[in-house]
Formats: C-alpha cells, sequence, structure tokens
C-alpha cells in the first residue's frame, strides 16, 4: 500500500484523498441521521419499559378479592371500583387507562379504605370513585398495592344508543350453586351486557359472611367488568338468629350513588343509562323499624326525582310487589294490591313510569299496562320477576286476574334481560339454560 501511494502522481493523491473526505462527510450526515431519532425512541422506549415492565408483583386472592364495580348516577363520567383484601393494604389504588391510548398513559386513584366486621369476619374494604371519564369510551384498570398490581381489567362507559343490562331476582339460596351457573348462563349469553341488576334477598340470611361470599364468589367475573345496581330486600335485615337488624352488611360491602337522602345511603337511589331513567326503591319499612321516617321521606324524594328527570324513559327497581296475591290452596289473603303497591303505584302513574320491576314473591308473572289500579294501555308494565336463587314458593300463590303470563317452569330459577333498542323496552324472560320463554317490548305513545 505504501509502494502504491508512493508510485501515485500528485493529481492521482489528490482525487483519491477528495474521495475519501466525501465518504467520510456522507457517513458522519448518515450517521447523526439516523442516531438521533433512534435516542429519542430510545428514551420512549425506556418510559415504556418503565410503565409496563416494572417489576410488579401479581397480586394473589388474598391480596384481592370480590371486585366489583358499582353503578353510579351518571355512569357516562364515572365509576366506582370497590374490593376486598385478607390483609390490610395502607396505600391500595387504582390505575387505569383509555383503551387505544399509549401504554404508559396511566392514571392513578387513592382508594378509601374501611374495615367491616360482622359474623366475627373482618373485612378490609376498599373503594375508588373514578370520576372526568369520557363517555361511549373503553377502558382499562387494575388494582394496586405496593409493589402488588392485579391483571388489566375492562370497562366501558355508558354514552348515547342501545343497551342491554340482565336482571337477577331474588338469590337468596341455601346452596348457591345454583345462583353461580344461572349468572354464568346469562353473562356468557349477554356477553355485551352494560350492567347487571339483582332485585333484592341476595343473600338468605343479610349478617351470614359465608353466604355473601359466595354471592360474590358468583357474580365477580362479571362484577369486575360492568357495573351493579342493587335493590335491597327484607332478607338483607334478617340477623343469624332471624330478627331484624339494619341491613348492615348490604350497606357496608355496596356503594350506591348518593343522590337519595343522606340517612338513606345505599338504600334508595336513582341512575341514568343511555337516555332510561332507573329507580331503586326501599321496601322495607316493615323490617327496618328503626326508621319510621323511610316511606314517607322516600315518597317525597322519589316525587322530586321522578319530576326532575330529562331522560325519556323510566323504571323502577323494588323488592317487594305491588301487587298482593291471594294463596292458591288457602284462605288469607285477596287478590288485590299490596300497601306498596296502594302507596306507589298512583306516584308511578303521575309520573309515567314505562316499567316496574318486582321481586318478593319467586313467581315470574307479567301482568301488563296498569293505571288506576286497573288495565290500561297507557300505564305502567308490571313484571313480577321470578327467582333466581333455589327457594321456590312451588304452587304458592294463586293466579291474579290481571296475570298476562305466568312461567310454565314453575320449579326453576330464571333471569331477565332488558334492552332499550329501536325506540323501545323490550324485557325478555329466560330459563336457567338461557331459552327464552317471555318477552314483552314497550313503547311510548300510546
Ligand atoms: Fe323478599
Amino acid at each position: 500500500m505504501k509502494l502504491k501511494w508512493q508510485m501515485m502522481n500528485s493529481k492521482q493523491k489528490y482525487a483519491l484523498f477528495s474521495a475519501g473526505s466525501l465518504l467520510f462527510i456522507f457517513m458522519i450526515l448518515a450517521a447523526f441521521t439516523y442516531i438521533h431519532p433512534l435516542s429519542v425512541q430510545w428514551d420512549k422506549a425506556v418510559a415504556y419499559t418503565r410503565a409496563s415492565l416494572h417489576k410488579y408483583v401479581p397480586m394473589t386472592g388474598e391480596d384481592v378479592q370480590n371486585i366489583r364495580q358499582m353503578m353510579t348516577a351518571d355512569p357516562s363520567t364515572s365509576r366506582t371500583i370497590m374490593w376486598e383484601s385478607v390483609i390490610p393494604e395502607e396505600e391500595a389504588l387504582i390505575e387505569y387507562r383509555q383503551v387505544g391510548q399509549p401504554q404508559d398513559a396511566i392514571e392513578t386513584a387513592k382508594a378509601k379504605r374501611k374495615t367491616f366486621t360482622d359474623d366475627g369476619v373482618s373485612r378490609y374494604e376498599y373503594e375508588v370513585t373514578l370520576t372526568g371519564l369520557s363517555k361511549n369510551t373503553e377502558y382499562q384498570y387494575r388494582i394496586g398495592a405496593g409493589d402488588k398490581r392485579s391483571q388489566w381489567m375492562p370497562f366501558k362507559t355508558a354514552g348515547i344508543g342501545d343497551f342491554t343490562a340482565i336482571i337477577f331476582p331474588d338469590s337468596q339460596s341455601a346452596n348457591y350453586k345454583g345462583w353461580a351457573e344461572l349468572v354464568k348462563t346469562a353473562w356468557a349469553q349477554n356477553p355485551q351486557a352494560a350492567f347487571f341488576a339483582n332485585m333484592g334477598d341476595l343473600v338468605d340470611n343479610g349478617e351470614m359472611a359465608s353466604q355473601w361470599n359466595a354471592w360474590f364468589s358468583a357474580t365477580e367475573d362479571m362484577n369486575k367488568v360492568i357495573p351493579f345496581a342493587g335493590v335491597m330486600g327484607n332478607h338483607e335485615t334478617y340477623t343469624l338468629d332471624w330478627k331484624v337488624r339494619p341491613p348492615k352488611a348490604y350497606l357496608n360491602l355496596f356503594s350506591f350513588p348518593s343522590n337519595g337522602y343522606k340517612q338513606y345511603q345505599n338504600q334508595f337511589y336513582s341512575f341514568d343509562y343511555n337516555g332510561v331513567h332507573f329507580v331503586a326503591l326501599d321496601t322495607q319499612a316493615e323490617e327496618e323499624t328503626n326508621e319510621p321516617q323511610l316511606l314517607t321521606d322516600e315518597v317525597a324524594w322519589l316525587k322530586k326525582d321522578l319530576a326532575s328527570t330529562k331522560m325519556k324513559w323510566k323504571v323502577v327497581l323494588m323488592h317487594k310487589d305491588v301487587f298482593q296475591y291471594a294463596f292458591a290452596n288457602q284462605p288469607g289473603r285477596d287478590n288485590s294490591f299490596s300497601p306498596i303497591g296502594k302507596l306507589f303505584m298512583p306516584i308511578f302513574d303521575e309520573y309515567k313510569v314505562d316499567l316496574v320491576l318486582s321481586a318478593h314473591l319467586h313467581t315470574y308473572r307479567r301482568r301488563g299496562h296498569v293505571k288506576n289500579f286497573k288495565r290500561d294501555a297507557s300505564g305502567p308494565s308490571y313484571i313480577l320477576t321470578g327467582v333466581a336463587g333455589d327457594v321456590r314458593y312451588v304452587g304458592l300463590w294463586a293466579d291474579h286476574p290481571l296475570d298476562i303470563k305466568k312461567s310454565p317452569y314453575y320449579n326453576e330459577a330464571n333471569y331477565l334481560v332488558l334492552k332499550k333498542a329501536n325506540d323501545a323496552l323490550i324485557i325478555s324472560a329466560y330459563r336457567p339454560d338461557g331459552t327464552l320463554f317471555d318477552s314483552e317490548t314497550i313503547t311510548q305513545g300510546l
């Protein structure tokens, strides 16, 4: 090489030097062009890695259990999430993000913690209400405490458009296996459901911790994805020795909208879902003897609530039925209307409620439209929702003159699906295997 360079004349040396210089400058420019964006990407990659591959410890069943989304007054902009742990966590939180946003666009909300002891069992209860959410939007959330994190789970906000909700009648049971199977079928058949409701008497004994755990165990797969709208029943007020007490467990285990009156928090409330105003009532005045003003206060609230809603549709959820059924094989009761019905039905007439769902009698009856205690197409439609647990009152009730349809499967559980579609409310009833046995379409403008 040395020889060759020495053999070159000055012209050849100059040409080779120039070419080498140009190649060097080109390589510098190319390297800068390549390295600059790479360095930016590298910074981002480090940030993503920190966010998504942080060495979190997966949560176990002791760290997080009984996860439940709760209905809020406006589920288009907010969502309450509750859960429990066996050992108290100091800094529990929810992390959440919109689906489709960068992986590191995570927001954090701190949880409130309380200890609830009942039936000799202490539960560490956590609660977060996420607010300022976007309408009609899919999110993901996970539960955290210290360096522990749960799996990501989905939730979706309400907004506009048609939707489906699953309605379960009384789930109180001696053995909650059947309830768990019913929930599994209803959820599998309706994976698009926006929320679910349970019509009261969630458990047979409101003080028994094992029954609440059985209820949560059956609903958790569904309830960590969609919110729960609860209705309180009389069995929520029963003590271990079958006396009545304030429904302590129900009121502590669930947080519902606080748009009722403060002293009756979680007993009655309302919420809006895509153009439908739902009201959940407390019909347990007979058991809640510590609240002598309950019905008077509730009626005053209900009138105000129904008068102020701008939603096109109004649906009432209540545990005790508005009808009174005679016994099929013994005297003692007439086919008529219950004291609860006599109190509330004129209010439903006045404020043009579209649909009233009730429970308590463990039989499915569709009674059609009733106004002023008579058949009238302009009145609300009344459905007694049936039974979802294993406590069956086979053949107990006579037929009521206003009954249009009763379930022929009198010794089976059932669930209902409420659908808002094509400017109508469609309420359908299903057997435990998911087959349809009754349906009613409610329209307005009659
Ligand atoms: Fe009941």
